[in-house]
């Protein structure tokens, strides 16, 4: 199946960020809890959009993993009963390969082989993909995951969570120059990434400003912060092109939802002579259709699981 092949029937998607707000992150026992109760009406949700029956379905596609185990244990037992049930085979997806996937949702046609951005509130991970299947892992986070640091900012701000698509906004009306902060390796060849000294630049900035008795201005610092971590993911996703010799280049995940990022990326990625991939905005952030259309491609090659499988917390692409 050539990605951009895929037609989305329905999708539905249900947030659970109003139940994680107040404790500014996700809280697991939470996040259980809510897919118990959501799970049943978010698929017969899309079946009635989509206008199929559950006899119609040749096979399921569950996310196995990486993620919290109590999330995973809900959806992989609600996707085993069904496939049980209905006598159809049930197709594990590792969640970044979901994200992965994502591309071919987009308006562009990627061809392998590309170097590819995973940057979501767990993850920020380079990879050459050298073709569906197989991917080489390139650079990773350190500490904090990109979208953790934005959410961590966001809190040191008093925005609410999640963090990023806040600061995104607030940095519309901000002046990065007024509250600039240190871009952690933005050129050596050390394709990882580390964001705790961001972070701490910005505890530092904030309690600088309080001991001198000077207020600050929240979307001067959400863009000084913002430019500091989109500079450095663009930079390096593109030196890891260049050293893997492509000229396609995905960026998926929640972070990529960020505007500054896309516009950026947009703009290196051409200076550079690269064409650079970037699904639709409601496709960067956990979706369901990137799970589906992963799993329809495992389908074709025959990649299913028996009802024996078991999720797994901490599942490596290519694991
Ligand atoms: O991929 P995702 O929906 O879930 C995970 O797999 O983690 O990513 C969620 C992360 C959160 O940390 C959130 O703050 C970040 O993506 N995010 C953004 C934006 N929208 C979501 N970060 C920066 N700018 C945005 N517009
Ligand atoms: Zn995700």
């Amino acid at each position: 199946m050539a990605g951009s092949d895929a037609v989305v029937l329905a999708e539905v998607v249900r947030s659970q960020v109003e139940t994680h707000a107040r404790f500014g992150g996700v809280v697991p026992e939470l996040a259980g809890r809510r897919h118990i109760e959501s799970i049943d009406l978010v698929v017969q949700e899309a079946l009635a959009l989509a206008g199929v029956g559950v006899r119609d379905l040749s096979a399921i596609a569950v996310t196995g993993g990486p993620g919290l185990i109590g999330a995973l244990l809900v959806g992989v037992s609600y996707g085993k009963a069904l496939a049980y049930s209905l006598n159809i085979p049930l197709i594990p997806v590792n969640h970044l390969e979901g994200h992965l996937s994502a591309s071919w949702l987009g308006p562009t046609r990627v061809t392998q082989p590309f170097v590819a951005l995973i940057a979501s509130g767990g993850h920020t991970n380079l990879y050459h993909v050298k073709a569906w299947g197989e991917s080489v892992l390139m650079g990773r986070t350190l500490d904090d995951a990109a979208g953790e640091a934005f959410d961590k900012a966001a809190r040191m701000l008093g925005l609410d969570y999640p963090g990023g698509p806040a600061i995104d906004r607030l940095a519309r009306e901000g002046d990065p120059r007024k509250a600039p902060f240190p871009r952690p390796y933005p050129t050596c060849d050390d394709l990882n990434f580390s964001f705790s000294g961001i972070k701490t630049a910005l505890l530092y900035y904030l309690r600088d400003c309080e001991a001198a008795g000077r207020s600050w201005h929240v979307p001067d610092v959400a863009a000084g912060f913002q430019q500091a971590v989109v500079e450095v993911l663009v930079e390096k996703t593109l030196a890891a092109a260049r050293l893997a010799g492509v000229r396609d280049v995905v960026v998926t995940g929640g972070v990529a939802a960020n505007s500054q990022l896309r516009t950026r990326f947009e703009a290196r990625g051409k200076e550079e002579g690269c064409a650079v991939h970037i699904p639709p905005f409601r496709y960067c952030t956990d979706n369901g259709a990137m799970i589906a259309v992963a799993g329809a491609r495992l389908f074709q090659g025959g990649r299913v699981a028996t009802l024996e499988f078991e999720p797994r917390a901490d599942w490596a692409i290519g694991g």
